[in-house]
């Protein structure tokens, strides 16, 4: 029944939203990571196919399953992650980045396993590739591009910054300080974030996030188009 009840106003879209954390491994038994589990991305994902779109969900390492319906690609790295996106950009309507995508990888990837030596293990490391900037360089004018800032300090300050300098639409600006936002938590409490203004949430599930999120995008490729 609930399904039915849904409204079908995304039917015809193609989403690509991405999800999750990378693991850039240093050796085979050995990676870096952050916290975040895939849970706001996986809501989206999850939201966007109830209401009739065509989602491809882009997914580092999490324990969620991905919902039904949705075209997943598994990926470990943000090498991969980024080839994964560059692949399938073209055909989408919107993108979103909801990953935390690693910010650097381990410089070296050692074949076997370090062994411990005497003193401080130095690992050098080197920056990814930034995927929404990269997907914001060559977007088209039909295409609306997402963005998270996840952040600690100048939540909004930041966020507007991200939102120009990766030519993205529209960001949701997530202050992870606050109890109830953030990595983990099944509660997010996020601005949207946008060239019209800034619009404060309120404490909501993921999932409730998720449909505001999407109402938002809606909005924006009607003004786009109109
Ligand atoms: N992002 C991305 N590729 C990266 C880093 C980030 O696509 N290599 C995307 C994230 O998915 C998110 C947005 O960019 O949608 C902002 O990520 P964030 O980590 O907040 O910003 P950064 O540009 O990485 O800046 P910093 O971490 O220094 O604040
Ligand atoms: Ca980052």
């Amino acid at each position: 029944f609930a399904e039915q009840e849904q409204p079908q106003d995304l039917t015809g879209l193609r989403l690509l939203i991405t999800a999750g954390r990378n693991n850039e491994p240093i050796d085979p038994v050995r990676f870096v990571t952050n916290r975040s589990t895939g849970k706001m991305g996986y809501a989206l994902a999850e939201a966007a196919v109830k209401r009739g779109a065509q989602v491809t969900l882009v997914t580092g390492p999490s324990e969620l399953a991905p919902p039904a319906g949705v075209t997943a690609i598994k990926v470990q790295t943000g090498l991969e992650m980024h080839d994964a996106v560059m692949a399938h950009v073209a055909a989408q309507d919107v993108i979103i980045g909801a990953a935390a995508v690693a910010d650097y990888r381990p410089k070296l990837r050692h074949e076997q396993k370090l062994k411990k030596k005497d003193g401080p293990l130095v690992i050098e490391f080197e920056r990814n590739p930034d995927i929404l900037l990269e997907v914001g360089k060559q977007k088209r004018a039909d295409q609306v591009l997402v963005g998270f800032a996840a952040e600690t300090e100048q939540v909004l300050e930041n966020a507007r910054g991200k939102l120009e300098r990766k030519h993205a639409d529209l960001f949701v600006a997530n202050d992870v300080s606050q109890t109830g936002a953030g990595f983990g938590t099944d509660t997010n409490i996020v601005t949207l974030v946008d060239r019209a203004g800034d619009t404060p949430l309120p404490l909501l599930s993921k999932r409730e996030v998720a449909d505001k999120i999407l109402d938002r995008v809606l909005e924006l490729r009607t003004r786009e188009a109109g």
